[in-house]
């Protein structure tokens, strides 16, 4: 566990504006910056990052948060990660609460292999850049197979010397220790106890982590002979899972969230030539067949996996069978096939990067019709064989998780197979059926979803710069609209709470806004949940004249606090129910000129839904009061309230339309 006082120190230090502008080009705008938003595709920015508040909010899709949130979200850190970074960031040492022996042993050891592993990385780039051989074979290699200079050093390539012990020696001089270079498969030990080096006149591949840190190897030869194995591979080791792991996700994991897609190769050259290409959603399973760790990996990222095939018949059609893990998972699969004899490595090379792409845009057929198609041209018109392929296909559908999307396959099979539609219904609730009794017998087996949480949370509320909100109040049935005012009206008090709670009220003595605010809410419950939580934290802090400062709702356990503070400190407009006229927008910049208006308005907006729900009820009464001393009562009653609520209306007047 990362200590507070640690904690603390990164807080005050990570500046949003640097950490976003690490990875968002961000560009001044008024008192904020604007980008091209990281997490969904954009080409005019809606992403904006408030300096003095330290948050960013994208209006586009909706991503919100402090300076760990988005290291979270772009990097898929966990929270802890997330620290980690930004205290390696600004230089913070990370000071931990105490953990048991065992466990800092084992952090320890893992700690010492990677360092192991990522000295050799250098070593071997070294080898590649700036030794005569390295040069000669290694590097004059890369540039015969036409990999430009900026993608071999962006993929950290390099070179192992063709002798037996130049990084073993290296490694003993520069101080490693012997044991973790055999435990990293870099140097391989002799029975009589001597050790030579794994990797041998070979290029280098290294195989990073989600952080860039590198695991292992895969090392190529450049020797045509072929009882020599092309490629020599790091073995497993407590850092390196290869099951785990997936050749260019690091470099991929950005372009993957943009794409909400990612394309799975089988090799390394792929994914090298295809970032060439322009291409970078893309990642290899390295030539063994896809885990379910791989898949959830992927998952993390993207729920749209398009698999590269070159195009070899046998291959494929082995293949198939590996690809129904992926279904399996709630993945939605095409595959793309390359014309035979290329890969696609061959093919972006041969035909240049805008063939490529247009290639694999225009190309991909989804899994399950692909599929379908291949299975029947092998079956002809053997009806044993066609009766098997109605059974084949119905079984991966039968492994989608999602019945709606299942049902659709199940109606555009029955067209492509030329079978009746409730034949392959019943079918696959055989299939299901069966299954289900399997999972009933192993109930620990599939206990919840992998993707169970994942799932994005619904959108609490509309932002007032997306241009839903508009078009909601003209749509929908009037009573949705009332609602929805009511809720805009209480949500634009929780913003100026947010924004302006501290700030003195010149026309109230100077008592801070939020006490002015909730003063002139006393009788006033806040039909919004939500709202009422923020209103209640301030009613807490006031009762020990203090107040929450924007850290503590930004920083708030409970989410939908914490997204409520995110969006309403980071709204450029004030939440006006009239802001559907564009003359009534009224902007933040000017409103901390006028203040007193915006507080004023929004309170007598509130108000006036009280006093009108007021007069509701006394005209109840009266209809059904027959006491005549009550009636002049409520008669008067009556009167008042509706005095109120035409000064109100007046007043309302000269606030809101300028
Ligand atoms: P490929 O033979 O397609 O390799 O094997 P490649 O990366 O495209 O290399 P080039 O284009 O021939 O230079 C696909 C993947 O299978 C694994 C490697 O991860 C390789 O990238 N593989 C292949 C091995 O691990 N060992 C082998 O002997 C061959
Ligand atoms: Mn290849």
């Amino acid at each position: 566990m990362i200590k507070q006082e640690t904690i603390d120190k990164i807080l005050d230090a990570a500046r949003i504006e640097e950490v976003v502008g690490d990875f968002v080009d961000l560009r001044k705008r008024g008192t904020s910056m604007i980008g091209l938003c990281p997490f969904h595709n954009e080409k005019t920015p809606s992403f904006h990052v408030s300096v003095s508040k330290g948050i960013y909010k994208c209006f586009g899709c909706g991503a919100g948060g402090d300076a760990v949130r988005f290291v979270m979200e772009l990097e898929k850190y966990a929270y802890p990660e997330a620290l980690r970074y930004l205290a390696q960031k600004y230089n913070i040492e990370v000071e931990e609460t105490a953990v048991s022996p065992e466990q800092a042993a084992v952090t320890d050891h893992r700690e010492s292999l990677l360092v192991v592993t990522n000295w050799a990385s250098k070593f071997f780039r070294d080898c590649l850049w700036d030794t005569d051989d390295g040069r000669a074979i290694g590097l004059s290699y890369f540039r015969e197979r036409g990999y430009r200079e900026d993608i071999i050093k962006k993929f950290e390539l390099g070179y192992s010397p063709e002798a037996w012990e130049a990084l073993h020696g290296k490694a003993i001089a520069a101080g490693h220790d012997e044991d973790f270079l055999q435990e990293t498969g870099l140097i391989v030990r002799k029975d009589d106890g001597k050790s030579y080096d794994r990797f041998r006149g070979r290029v280098m591949f290294p195989i990073h982590n989600l952080t860039g840190r590198v695991l292992g190897f895969g090392g190529r030869t450049l020797k045509t002979d072929k009882k020599v194995p092309k490629y020599v591979n790091s073995p497993e080791s407590i850092i390196y899972h290869k099951s785990d792991v997936l050749y260019g996700l690091f470099f991929a994991k950005k372009a993957i969230t943009v794409a909400d897609s990612c394309y799975l190769v089988e090799g390394y050259a792929d994914v090298i030539s295809m970032h060439q290409a322009g291409v970078e959603n893309v990642v290899a399973s390295s030539g063994t067949s896809l885990t379910s760790g791989q898949i959830r990996l992927i998952a993390r990222y993207t729920k749209n996996v398009t698999i590269l095939f070159d195009g070899d018949a046998a291959g494929i059609k082995a293949s198939l069978r590996g690809l129904d893990m992926l279904l399996e998972e709630g993945m939605n699969v095409k595959v793309l096939l390359f014309p035979d004899g290329d890969d696609p490595d061959s093919f972006a090379m041969k035909n240049g990067a805008d063939a490529f792409k247009q290639y694999i845009e225009g190309n991909s057929k989804d899994f399950i019709f692909y599929k379908t198609d291949v299975l029947l041209k092998d079956a002809g018109t053997d009806p044993v064989k066609r009766a098997e392929v109605i059974h084949d296909v119905v079984e991966s559908i039968a492994l989608i998780p999602d019945d709606i999307k299942a049902s659709v396959f199940i109606r555009e099979c029955s067209n492509l197979l030329d079978i009746e539609e409730r034949l392959l219904i019943s079918e696959l609730n055989k299939l299901r059926l069966k299954a289900s009794r399997k999972d009933q017998q192993l109930p620990e087996k599939k206990a919840s979803s992998p993707f169970a949480g994942n799932e994005p949370p619904p959108d609490l509320f509309m932002d007032p710069a997306d241009g839903v909100a508009p078009s909601l109040e003209t749509t929908f049935s009037p009573k949705v609209n009332k609602s929805q005012s009511i809720a805009l009206q209480e949500r634009e008090i929780i913003r100026l709470l947010l924004n302006y709670g501290h700030v003195p009220a010149k026309w109230e003595q100077d008592y801070p806004i939020a006490f002015v605010l909730l003063a002139g809410l006393q009788d006033v419950t806040f039909t919004d949940a939500l709202c009422q939580k923020v209103v209640t934290v301030y009613l807490t802090f006031m009762e020990r004249e203090e107040l929450p400062n924007d850290r503590y709702f930004i920083t708030h356990k409970d989410r939908e606090i914490a997204d409520l503070a995110i969006t309403l400190l980071a709204s450029p407009y004030s939440l006006s129910p009239n802001w559907n006229d564009e003359k009534r927008k009224i902007y933040v910049a000017q409103e901390t000129d006028n203040l007193k208006n915006a507080v004023l308005g929004a309170l007598y907006r509130i108000k006036k839904r009280k006093v009108e729900q007021n007069m509701q009820d006394v005209r109840e009464e009266l209809r059904q009061e027959t006491n005549a001393e009550n009636l002049e009562m409520l008669m008067v009653k009556y009167q008042k309230l509706k005095m109120m609520e035409k000064e109100i209306t007046s007043y309302l007047g000269t606030v809101i339309v300028k």
